[in-house]
């Protein structure tokens, strides 16, 4: 019952990969299926919120109900996040490239017969969540993820502090069962004076619950 919280509320949800060109046929990728990100819009929508996704290159229905905004790269990413904005919460599923080439090569790169390496110079991408936790007018809760191998609180504190974000869901990746491309995930989620666990389970689940949890701290 506390999820009648989203009522009406405009979501704005990130999810999927981005994906950074490096040539007309070559990017640098991850392996972001999008399932978390669509889950938790597809949950959203389910409870009567209004949902924007904007969403990296997947292989997934759009969930009923939600107005879907297909993306690339990071700079694609933050363009159509910013551009959705004003919204009441955003919550930060996609995993966003932190690096993309600094040039884009205008024809396909060609190995030649002296050159046994390749070095392509990546520069920093724009954090899209600090970005838009820094917009304080009118969110009233920003979400983000943290995907991390190993120090996994640790790192997921870090975020919430240096992002400035009101909640940091933790999961664990590079493990079976969970996180990237899986159907299941686990969960921790971090707020300034608190955290709850959340056991492996699908991310269908999952999403409901962390929708729970956010409406929870929407009237906190
Ligand atoms: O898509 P699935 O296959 O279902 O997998 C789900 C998931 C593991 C991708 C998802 O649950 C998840 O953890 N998403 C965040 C992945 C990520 O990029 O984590 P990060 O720790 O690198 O980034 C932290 C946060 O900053 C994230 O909310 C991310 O969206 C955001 N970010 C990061 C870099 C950047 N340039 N801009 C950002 O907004």
């Amino acid at each position: 019952p506390e999820t009648h919280a989203l009522q009406g509320l405009r979501l704005l949800i990130s999810a999927g990969p981005t994906y950074e060109d490096i040539d007309p046929v070559r990017y640098v990728g991850n392996r972001s299926s999008g399932k978390m990100g669509y889950a938790l819009a597809a949950a959203a929508a389910g409870l009567g919120a209004q949902v924007v996704l904007v969403s990296g290159p997947v292989q997934l229905p759009t969930p009923s109900g939600v107005q879907r905004i297909d993306v690339r790269s990071a700079a694609q990413m933050r363009e159509a996040v910013l551009n959705a904005l004003p919204a009441d919460i955003y919550i930060g599923a996609a995993a966003v490239s932190d690096y993309t080439p600094r040039q884009v090569a205008a024809q396909k790169l060609k190995k030649t017969a002296d050159s046994q390496s390749l070095v392509i110079e990546l520069v920093r991408t724009p954090d899209i969540l600090a970005e838009v936790a820094a917009q304080t007018q009118s969110l009233k809760l920003v979400v983000g993820f943290a995907a991390e191998t190993h120090d996994v609180e640790k790192y997921a504190r870090g975020k919430l502090v240096d992002k400035r974000l009101d909640l940091v869901i933790a999961n664990q990746v590079g493990i079976s069962g969970g996180g990237f491309e899986s159907d299941n995930n686990a969960a921790t989620a971090f707020w300034q004076d608190g955290e709850q666990v959340f056991p492996a389970t699908s991310k269908r689940e999952l999403a409901e619950q962390l929708l729970a949890l956010i409406a929870r701290r929407l009237q906190a």
